[in-house]
């Protein structure tokens, strides 16, 4: 049996994680499925985990909120910030501090880049990034490569689109760290003003192909297996001039889904604004609940795998 080395383990970035280590969580996943609810019940009992979000967020908090209770275990936790002492002028660190004496993991979301990595270096206990500011969402990544294994029934081989806000999209980052591992083909979509950062990616051309484009053509529409939209970040904008000039550029309805292959896969972190028409949403192309549905159980098995030394 394989050692479980996510036992008591920070999840600050998905660049800290092997593919055998990510494939290791995908088959725990699988399996956590199976279990029965006595079974999964105590894998978290009698544990609290903690979240902290300083940004507002339903998916990544209720999901680790679901997940925590499927195995048994509670949550306490700030993510209305003037019902904190936040409000009254609490730093980080000491909310971070505090928290780790109430919890048995963390799960921070923080508007600063470094967020993650800083609270790691408090707490005794695990901390697990649910976002740090532009730079990383890093059990996003996990979940969207679970999701393209469900789909896909592989990785390696896929021509996968990146689409949108490239430049402040923190689940695309990871989620290129995490297809790094893979031998895939990327193609990179995005307004000039919002382009993927070259000093984020550094070293990511030398493992995979990267191709950078401000519209799609038609060769690459043909024949691509998976289209990851993102939203513009309005939230990441100094200027909202500038948000209004590139609000829109892109939107996938039915008739641009028929020049793609007909088992093209659409996914999205979600929330979305007006990237993905509704009209896609009761088609097999639309996974975007899906993969939001996948996100509570991979962060069932996560839970289960950093607070038990073999519980699967
Ligand atoms: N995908 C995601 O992080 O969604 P939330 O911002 O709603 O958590």
């Amino acid at each position: 049996m394989k050692s479980n080395r996510f036992f008591n383990r920070d999840v600050v970035s998905i660049k800290d994680f092997q593919r055998d280590e990510l494939e290791f969580l995908f088959e725990k996943t699988d399996k956590m499925k199976k279990l029965n609810p006595k079974e999964k019940d105590e894998l978290g009992k009698a544990r609290i985990m903690g979240y902290l979000f300083y940004e507002p967020s339903t998916r990544t908090r209720m999901s680790f909120e679901a997940a925590m209770a499927s195995i048994g275990g509670s949550s306490i936790g700030i993510s209305d910030l003037k019902s904190s002492s936040i409000e009254k002028g609490e730093s980080l660190q000491d909310t971070v501090h505090v928290m780790d004496l109430y919890s048995d993991l963390i799960i921070l979301r923080h508007q600063l880049d470094g967020s993650s990595k800083f609270a790691a270096e408090i707490s005794e206990h695990p901390i697990i990034n649910g976002g740090s500011g532009s730079e990383e969402h890093p059990t996003q990544a996990m979940l969207d490569l679970y999701t393209i294994l469900k789909e896909k029934k592989k990785i390696d081989g896929l021509k996968i689109i990146i689409l949108g806000d490239l430049k402040y999209g923190r689940t695309i980052y990871s989620l290129l760290y995490g297809l790094a591992n893979y031998d895939v083909e990327i193609i990179l979509v995005s307004p000039p003003t919002l382009q993927i950062r070259q000093e984020s990616i550094y070293g990511l051309k030398n493992k995979m192909k990267i191709v950078e484009l401000v519209e799609m053509d038609e060769t690459i529409i043909k024949n691509s297996d998976i289209l990851y939209v993102t939203r513009i970040q309005k939230e990441r904008f100094s200027d909202p001039q500038e948000y209004e000039k590139v609000k829109g550029t892109y939107t996938i309805d039915s008739n641009m889904l028929k020049k793609f292959k007909p088992d093209i896969s659409i996914m999205h972190p979600l929330p979305r604004m007006d990237e993905i028409s509704r009209d896609l949403d009761n088609t097999n192309n639309a996974v975007y609940f899906k993969q939001a549905s996948y996100g509570k159980d991979l962060r069932s098995a996560l839970l289960a795998l950093i607070l038990n030394e073999s519980p699967l």
